[in-house]
């Protein structure tokens, strides 16, 4: 009877006609990764085949693609795109032992197998404080430390009342997103709150400056697109937030402020899809720092104010 043989396992699984080499794998227990869940979505199910590439049904389109993008030789295909109609051995992507303990940590199949869900569409929005360097030089550490707490506490309760959800603080700066129940109109929600956290900041800036006679700017970057939501860091510290190219781009976004003389940046799938209730400014062509080529940003002006509003 045909059969698939598995290293480093040194296991022989049959062959299950119609079925994928992942699944044989899985059923069989073995700890091969597969974290998008099977859908061609990452390249941690890749095998290394060593027997039997001719028994192998052809790379699906997306399989393709993802060989392409990431270069894969002949005999390297992901294990949840590809069928047998014969004998087949290979290597899987080997766990080493810094896996293995994750994996038992976090709880062995919920390692090597679907770590978060995709979220298609999700708005993230990047804020920070202009000049906080300056700031935590010249004032004592507890009044840095009152001064965020004023500011944060006020954009998160924005952040939430927009659809949002604040994903992380990272010193002065805070990320937030919006659309990963897919609730509402996230870019939109996004843009509206990036506008409130430029109200806050103002305000917070008359009270910094009254008491410390300093300024109290923000910044803030906003983009569009697909993330990873998930449990994602280590065994003590592990929590859910978002990663995708999407949270870089609004970060750099945000720092590209500097350079444009704005307060929000936004990305063109970000402007496109607030074209009737967003009023923006500037264009610009920017050449973001860790980013290929250049992307299209918009100035963020306001809110369009519709007939009759107040
Ligand atoms: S499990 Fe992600 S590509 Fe196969």
């Amino acid at each position: 009877m045909p059969e698939v043989f598995v290293w480093p396992d040194e296991v022989s699984v049959p062959l299950v006609e119609g079925g994928t080499l992942l699944a044989m794998a899985v059923d069989a227990g073995l700890p091969i990764a597969h974290l998008c869940g099977g859908r061609a979505r990452c390249s941690t199910c890749r095998i290394r085949v060593v027997e039997g590439l001719d028994a192998l049904s052809n790379r699906t389109e997306k399989e393709a693609l993802m060989a392409e993008r990431l270069d894969f030789p002949d005999e390297v295909r992901l294990a949840c795109q590809t069928r047998a109609d014969g004998v087949v051995r290979f290597w899987r992507l080997v766990l080493d032992k810094v896996d293995i303990e994750m994996a038992s940590q976090l709880g062995g199949a919920h390692y090597v197998g679907p770590v978060g869900r995709e979220v298609e569409r999700a708005a993230v929005m990047f804020t920070d404080v202009a000049g906080f360097t300056s700031m935590s030089e010249a004032l004592p550490a507890y009044d840095v430390v009152h001064i965020l707490n004023r500011f944060f506490n006020r954009v998160e309760a924005a952040v939430q009342s927009e659809g949002g959800r604040v994903d992380n603080y990272m010193g002065d700066g805070l990320l937030a997103v919006f659309g990963i129940e897919r609730e509402g109109n996230a870019p939109l929600g996004a843009v509206r709150a990036g506008l409130g956290v430029l109200e806050i900041a103002a305000d917070i800036n008359n009270y910094v400056s009254m008491i410390y006679g300093r300024a109290f700017q923000v910044r803030v970057g906003i983009s569009l697109g697909e993330v990873i939501f998930g449990l994602m860091g280590g065994e003590a510290s592990a929590r859910e937030t978002v990663v995708g190219d999407v949270v870089n781009t609004a970060s750099r976004l945000e720092a590209a402020n500097k350079t444009t003389g704005t307060k929000i940046l936004v990305s063109e799938g970000i402007q496109t899809e607030t074209l009737d209730s967003v009023e923006y400014g500037r264009k610009f062509k920017l050449e973001l720092s860790g980013k290929a080529g250049q992307i299209t940003a918009y100035e963020v002006n306001g809110l369009v104010e519709l007939p009759g509003r107040d």
